[in-house]
């Protein structure tokens, strides 16, 4: 598996060490609060286990899936709820957790959908993101690292659902998915 991989764009190293990071800033964030973990199936899992298990406070954690991919390699421009949360949203401190924003899309369905749930705050960690890739307006309050536009896996991030359990994040080798990310 790991043949298919060209580079490495983050080590397991540095994600380590920024996941410490970030969960000291949650910590501070949100001292003496109990806020909703809401980590977006599949591709937040690993990053939410190693962000939260660094941050030092009471939380609740839950799960949405949604998909946006449809399995290949660029964006639908559709978003879909193929799980929604067990949890209450209304007066909740959210705390989304999500791998990697490309286009947006689907962190401004989900925020959208919250704030219609009235969520009392709504916060958004990332551990990529991808810029170039926006097509609607939406910021995260705390990422990770950025990357360049090139089609990303490991760590969460799949290609046609092989790769989230590389410990890294690395760019895949175009003959592996036959062209431009
Ligand atoms: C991927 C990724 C993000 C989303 C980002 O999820 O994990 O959730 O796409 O893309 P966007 O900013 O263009 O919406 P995907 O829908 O592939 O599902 P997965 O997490 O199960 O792989
Ligand atoms: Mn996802
Ligand atoms: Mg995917």
């Amino acid at each position: 598996m790991h043949n298919d991989i060209e580079k490495i764009l983050i080590s397991k190293e540095d994600i380590e060490a920024k996941c410490k990071e970030i969960g000291a800033a949650l910590t501070k964030d949100y001292d003496g609060k109990f806020p909703l973990a809401v980590g977006v199936l599949k591709g937040a899992l690993p990053f939410m286990a190693d962000v939260l298990r660094y941050t030092d406070t009471h939380l609740e954690m839950d799960f949405m899936d949604v998909s946006s991919y449809g399995g290949g390699v660029r964006s639908s421009g559709e978003v879909k709820i193929e799980k929604d949360l067990d949890t209450k949203v209304e007066g909740r401190e959210l705390l989304i957790i999500e791998d990697i924003i490309d286009s947006g899309l689907t962190l401004r369905y989900l925020v959208d959908l919250f704030k219609y749930r009235k969520a009392n705050s709504i916060k958004i960690v990332t551990l990529l993101d991808k810029p170039e890739g926006r097509t609607v307006d939406i910021k995260a309050d705390l990422v990770g690292f950025e990357v360049p536009n090139e089609f990303v896996v490991g760590y969460g991030l799949d290609y046609q659902e092989k790769y989230r359990n590389l410990p890294y994040v690395g760019v895949l080798k175009p003959e592996i998915y036959g062209g431009e990310a």
